[in-house]
């Protein structure tokens, strides 16, 4: 009887605290009000339908599209045959301007050789490699928010931004950015802000001579990112020419000049130098950012959870400053499960190019294909409680009873994301120097809106209330 009150009474907690996530649609908006939706808030855009269909397959004003959200051909599109399926058009117009020719979007050879060239930076040894740095920036966060008083409210994704731009400053980019980095990160923000938004345009696949407002917008971004990448580039390789990069420890922009073709000699060109540059700053740094920033968010709403991450923090800071992410299966748990509600690359799109049929639907080249990890870790056929806070699914034993290609935040297949080691590690570190200093509490009325905006986002910031352990 206790044993089951006591379930009840888990639930019970849970279900007061539903996390926020806009109320899937009975039906299909129509043309004109899905391509505003779109531009405003595509997580808006769902139907009940996404969230209980395995696939849906359907055409429209913006043409033939797949919703993929059954796990085997969630393999199928990203393993079994990914040589049919590219890094989709509509991406490529919304991020080219400033990351084409870089990692995220390159296809075929310029991405195998880009690949090899940086997986290096990212092997188990490499990351293991840079703990150090990263609980360098732990405590330098924890130390800022040591030095503001109590119950004063705070903006934790703005911090988490400056943080993680830290970590990314003491590992792959040593030589610095050049910049101060609040002005970088005010240049993401506003470059997602403004080119990350779809617009009915690029939807429509109108051509390109036609004026975007997102993408004149975008313009100062653009120009502050292409200032500092150049400034970057020609001081690394006056150094560079002074004496080559003797050290141990690789990075990023050393990796990048001193590319050379194991058959031609040829290094990359400037383009993909650049683009380069920018996708590492763009996608290994706001991602964290965001997964972190819901963390303590769901922590703060759930108080029993952040009980047990924080005992678990002061158990491993008392080892060492350095915790390491396999010690740590609660805080491991919750960052999974706030990634699983809010994954930071909430969508993955490609395009088919030749025909393939994905369960009962053939499918013809040129249809968009959307892979969503907002909906296939919300699925009512794949989660039970697919709404509600439980990290209990990700602690061991549970953890591995969960399908590969049902949670997907770093998505799969080769385009798998690089820095998923990485990242993993940072979030870990992160969350263990914060929850044994601090802790926050949601401020009292203030519901935050997940929006998506190239990485998905709590629009207008994450304030909470900072109180002391
Ligand atoms: C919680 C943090 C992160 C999340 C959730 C995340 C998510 C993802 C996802 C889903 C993809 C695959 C996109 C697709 O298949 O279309 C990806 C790719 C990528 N990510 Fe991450 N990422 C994170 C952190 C990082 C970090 C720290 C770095 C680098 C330091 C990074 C660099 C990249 C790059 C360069 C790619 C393109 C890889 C390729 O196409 O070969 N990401 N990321």
């Amino acid at each position: 009887m206790g044993l089951v009150l006591g379930r009840g009474l888990t639930h019970l907690t849970l279900m007061l605290h539903r996390p926020p996530a806009p109320t899937p649609l009975d039906k299909p908006l129509g043309t004109i009000p899905l391509l505003w939706a779109m531009r405003a808030n595509p997580l808006s855009t769902w139907t009940r339908a996404h969230f209980e269909e395995p696939i849906l397959h359907g055409t429209s004003i913006i043409g033939e599209v797949c919703v993929v959200s059954e796990p085997a051909a969630i393999r199928h599109v990203l393993v079994d045959n990914v040589a049919n399926y590219r890094k989709d058009d509509l991406q490529q117009r919304l991020l080219g301007p400033g990351l084409a020719g870089g990692l995220l979007l390159a296809e075929d050879d310029m991405w195998r050789r880009q690949r090899r060239l940086l997986a290096p930076l990212f092997t188990p040894r490499a990351v293991a490699g840079y703990k150090p740095a990263m609980a360098q920036s732990a405590q330098w966060l924890v130390a800022r928010w040591g030095r503001q008083r109590a119950g004063r409210t705070i903006d934790i994704a703005a911090d988490f931004s400056r943080v993680t731009l830290d970590v990314l400053e003491r590992t792959i980019f040593p030589q610095g950015l050049g910049r101060d980095p609040t002005q970088f990160i005010h240049a993401v923000t506003a470059y997602f802000e403004t080119a990350g938004r779809v617009d009915p345009l690029d939807l429509l696949r109108l051509p390109e001579w036609l004026p975007r407002l997102g993408r004149k917008r975008a313009a100062p971004a653009l120009a502050f990112f292409a200032e500092a990448v150049e400034a970057m580039i020609t001081k690394q390789r006056a150094a560079l020419a002074l004496a080559p990069n003797t050290s141990e420890r690789p990075d990023l922009l050393s990796a990048l000049l001193s590319a050379a073709d194991p058959e031609t000699g040829a290094g990359l060109s400037e383009e993909e130098i650049r683009a380069n540059i920018l996708t590492f700053i763009g996608a290994g740094h706001e991602t964290t950012a965001n997964a972190l920033t819901w963390t303590l968010y769901l922590l703060g709403t759930h108080p029993l959870w952040r009980a047990r991450a924080e005992a678990e923090a002061d158990a491993l800071l008392a080892q060492s400053d350095i915790p390491s992410p396999e010690e740590a299966p609660v805080i491991r748990a919750v960052l999974e499960e706030a990634m699983r509600l809010y994954p930071p690359a909430a969508t993955l799109t490609r395009d088919a190019i030749g025909p393939d049929r994905i369960g009962s639907f053939h499918i013809r080249p040129g249809t968009r294909m959307v892979i969503s990890p907002w909906l296939v870790q919300r699925h009512k056929t794949l989660w039970t409680d697919a709404d509600l806070f439980d990290p209990a699914r990700f602690l061991p034993g549970a953890r591995d009873k969960i399908d590969r290609f049902a949670y997907l935040p770093f998505g799969a297949g080769p385009r798998i994301c690089i820095g998923m080691g990485f990242a993993m590690q940072e979030a870990v570190i992160l969350l263990a120097h914060v929850l044994k200093h601090v802790r926050f509490e949601p401020v009292p009325g203030h519901v935050p809106v997940p929006v998506q905006r190239v990485t998905l986002r709590p629009q207008g910031g994450m304030p909470m209330v900072l109180q002391r352990r």
